[in-house]
């Protein structure tokens, strides 16, 4: 592919760093990672960053954070439903199912694909009671609007958690996606706005929610936690190494993964600028055809920072666009540009769904999900992409709405 959907990203920095850790013998988790937590912590403007190996895994250990509190009362049950949007990723909605939370399905709008918040509030007073939180994707680079989304979760009294998998450098009312609520995930992915290779963790301003995931990530020990001499109170020295206050996982980052993480960040507003850069010429193409690139009302120079782009969302508008989707997919493949479904598409139509309960609803009650399924796709706009990619880019697509037009 001359124009791939993710890129490796690694700079001769990125290795050097990763090297002088392999060099130094210092491999599990420690100071680089510490160190990563630190910067990370600052960038988002929140309190504490927990890292963990991958974005999956800090959804999985924030739901436990929220069902299993050391010091606190639950701030979930067992059996409660959780809103998720109908466009999702795997990993957002299993471990509600895994610890015992009901996912609940709400429709997306067709603005940016996050979760619509009138449909949410039909849910919630349809189900009378037993919707308890609300936990959103900030989906491809689009922070929700943040006041929108705090006083939504108040109203309603709803347990608020944010995937910002997609999203990191977007920002709401100058403020870092998921600054609101009780935590926020991350991922480093490899062909993410940052690189980790493997990687994600949790923001949140919450020093309990963060002492129990640094807890949960290493077994359910006491050893990282802020609060340890408390629990090591009554127990003898020797054995105060192997004191465990939590259930948890092994879900700890690596030490290449913290040096890298740190010579990557260094650079993120170079990368951010670089994929506005990208967005804004190749809507400057399509602006005004059929094939509209999905968030551009956020190019504006006042809302400058509000959008990271991790992909290129299309949708295709007008009548017969699956149709005309086939088309543009198939034209852009020839073309040496990869395309891609809007994340799983309408995540209802998913088979493994399915094979968990038969209660979950039909996708055709999800109707702009079906919409993005059947007439979205997502196109590259990595940092790493070259001058003659970028214009590569830019003359298929101009070839392309004038052949859908
Ligand atoms: C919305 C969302 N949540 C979670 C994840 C999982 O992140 P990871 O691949 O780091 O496990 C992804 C993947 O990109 C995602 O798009």
């Amino acid at each position: 592919m001359r124009v791939p959907l993710a890129s490796t990203q690694l700079r001769k920095k990125d290795i050097a760093a990763i090297n002088s850790v392999l060099e130094s013998g210092n491999l599990t988790m420690g100071e680089k990672v510490k160190e990563f937590e630190m910067a990370m912590a600052s960038y988002l403007g929140v309190k504490h960053f927990v890292m963990v190996n991958s974005g999956s895994s800090a959804n999985l250990a924030m739901v436990e954070a929220l069902l299993r509190p050391t010091n606190s009362k639950p701030y979930l049950l067992p059996g409660d439903r959780v809103l998720v949007p109908a466009i999702a990723w795997p990993t957002t909605i299993w471990p509600l199912v895994q610890l015992g939370l009901k996912p609940t399905f709400v429709d997306v709008n067709l603005k940016d694909f996050a979760i619509d918040l009138v449909a949410a509030q039909e849910t919630i007073d349809s189900f009378q009671g037993s919707v308890k939180g609300i936990f959103p994707i900030h989906p491809l680079g689009a922070a929700i609007k943040r006041s929108i989304l705090e006083e939504f979760a108040q109203a309603n009294q709803l347990v608020l958690i944010n995937d910002v998998c997609e999203s990191l450098g977007s920002f709401s009312e100058g403020h870092h996606a998921g600054d609101v609520g009780s935590a926020a995930s991350f991922s480093f992915y490899f062909s993410h706005h940052i690189t980790t290779m493997e990687g994600g963790g949790v923001g949140t301003n919450d020093s309990q929610i963060a002492d129990d995931l640094r807890s949960i990530r290493s077994h359910g020990w006491s050893r990282d936690r802020t609060d340890k001499t408390s629990w090591e109170e009554n127990v003898s020295p020797t054995d105060s190494k192997f004191l465990f206050v939590s259930t948890g996982y092994n879900i700890r980052p690596m030490e290449i993964q913290g040096a890298l993480g740190i010579s990557q960040l260094e650079d993120i507003p170079e990368f951010l600028k670089i994929r506005r850069e990208i967005a804004f010429r190749v809507h400057s193409v399509v602006k005004g055809s059929r094939l509209e690139l999905v968030g551009s009302n956020k190019l504006d120079l006042e809302n400058e920072r509000s959008h990271s782009w991790m992909l290129l969302p299309f949708l295709l508008n007008g009548s017969k666009t699956n149709k005309l989707r086939e088309i543009a997919v198939e034209y852009l493949q020839k073309a040496g540009i990869e395309t891609r479904p809007v994340l799983t598409g309408n995540f209802l139509a998913q088979p493994s769904l399915r094979r968990i309960s038969a209660d979950f609803p039909s996708p055709k009650f999800f109707k702009n999900a079906s919409i993005v399924s059947e007439s979205g796709f997502l196109i590259g706009a990595h940092h790493d992409m070259s001058e003659y990619q970028i214009e590569l880019l830019e003359s298929t697509l101009e070839k392309l709405v004038s052949l859908l037009d």
